[in-house]
C-alpha cells in the first residue's frame, strides 16, 4: 500500500493521474513516442510497455503490434487505461496487467519493450533500474536476443549558463524546469552544451552518472547555473539515417557561488550521483580556471 511519506510515493514511483493530462498534452512528447513506435513496431510483432499510465503509448504500438502487455503498478492509472483500452481502437489487444515493472515478465518473448519512466538527467524516476532489472530477468527466462527498446539511446549533457532567478523584483534561486522547444529568454548560454553520458539501452546500463570535465566558455557572462540536457533517442531510422528524438524539460541547477567568467575561461565540472534519486543528489561541484588575458600576459612580460 502506497502512502504519502513511503519512497514509492515519489514522483516516478506514483505520478497522479492528472499529471498526466501534461504529458497528453505535451505534443513533443506524443509526436516523438507515437512517431518512434510507428516505425518500430511492425505487424505480427508483440510488445510491452512497462509504465504504462494512461495507456497512451500502449495503444500507438496497439495499431499495428499482434499483441501488446501494458504494466501499470499504480491502481488509479491502471483503472484509466483499462477505460482507454476499451474505449479506443484495436484497444481489445492489449492486456493491461497491475503489478511492478521490477517483478513482471510476459508470459512469451516480445520484440519490443516501451518504457518511458524518465526525469532530466534521469533523475527521480526509475527508467534505468526497471530496464537493467528487465533484462536480467528476460535473458534468463527467454535467452538472446533482447526486443527492441523504445527508446532506444540516451545522451546527456551540461551547459553553462546565466540565468535570471529575479520574480517580480523577489530573488529566488531554485531548481528550473525548461520547456526545450520555448525561447528561454531567462537564460544566457555561456557555452555550448557539452556530453557526459551516452549509452544505448541494450548495452550494459550504468546506475551512476558521474563525470569530471571541463568546458570552455564560448560568451561572457555570470556563471551562476548549470543547465542539464537530457536527449532521448527514441529510434534510430537505419535507412534515412535519421533519430526520432524527444527531450527532457531541461533542468537548470543554481550554483551556489555565482562567478563572472569571460570568453576562453575553463569551467570544471565534476558531479556523481544515482540513477532514479531524488533531485538534490545531483549537486555539481564547479571550479573556474580563468585564461590569462593579453593585457595580464603583457603585465607579466613588462614586469619581468
Ligand atoms: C512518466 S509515466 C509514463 C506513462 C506512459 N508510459 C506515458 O508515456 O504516458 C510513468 C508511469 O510508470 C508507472 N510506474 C512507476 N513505477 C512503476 C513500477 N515499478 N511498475 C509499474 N509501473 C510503474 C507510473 O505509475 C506512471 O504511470
Amino acid at each position: 500500500m502506497m502512502t504519502p511519506n513511503c519512497e514509492a510515493a515519489q514522483l516516478g514511483q506514483f505520478i497522479p493521474v492528472h499529471y498526466h493530462y501534461n504529458m497528453l498534452l505535451d505534443e513533443a512528447r506524443m509526436q516523438g513516442f507515437r512517431a518512434a513506435i510507428e516505425y518500430v513496431v511492425k505487424p505480427g510483432m508483440k510488445v510491452l510497455e512497462l509504465g504504462g499510465g494512461t495507456g497512451v503509448l500502449s495503444l500507438f504500438a496497439a495499431r499495428t503490434a499482434d499483441k501488446v502487455w501494458c504494466v501499470e503498478r499504480n491502481p488509479a492509472l491502471a483503472t484509466t487505461a483499462r477505460q482507454t483500452f476499451s474505449r479506443n481502437y484495436r484497444g481489445d489487444i492489449v492486456e493491461l496487467v497491475q503489478a511492478d515493472a521490477f517483478d513482471y515478465l510476459p508470459p512469451e518473448p516480445v520484440d519490443v519493450v516501451i518504457c518511458e519512466m524518465l526525469h532530466v538527467a534521469l533523475l527521480r524516476e526509475k527508467q534505468i533500474e526497471v530496464i537493467d532489472s528487465f533484462k536480467k530477468r528476460y535473458v534468463e527466462k527467454f535467452g538472446l536476443p533482447l526486443p527492441i527498446f523504445v527508446p532506444e539511446a540516451c545522451i546527456q549533457a551540461a551547459q553553462p549558463v546565466q540565468q535570471n532567478f529575479v520574480y517580480e523584483g523577489c530573488f529566488i534561486t531554485t531548481p528550473v524546469f525548461q520547456n526545450p522547444v520555448a525561447i528561454a529568454d531567462r537564460t544566457l548560454e555561456l557555452a555550448e552544451p557539452t556530453p557526459f553520458q551516452s549509452f544505448s539501452y541494450e548495452s550494459e546500463l550504468h546506475l551512476r552518472c558521474n563525470w569530471h570535465g571541463t568546458i570552455t566558455a564560448t560568451e561572457s557572462g555570470t556563471l551562476n547555473a548549470l543547465r542539464f540536457v537530457t536527449k532521448n533517442i527514441l529510434a534510430i531510422c537505419m535507412e534515412s539515417r535519421s533519430t526520432i528524438d524527444w527531450h527532457n524539460a531541461y533542468l537548470i541547477l543554481p550554483l551556489d557561488e555565482p562567478q563572472q567568467i569571460e570568453v576562453g575561461d575553463n569551467i570544471e565540472v565534476q558531479f556523481s550521483y544515482a540513477v532514479g534519486a531524488p533531485l538534490e543528489a545531483l549537486h555539481p561541484q564547479v571550479k573556474v580556471i580563468h585564461a590569462q588575458r593579453p593585457q595580464e600576459s603583457l603585465r607579466r612580460v613588462a614586469m619581468a
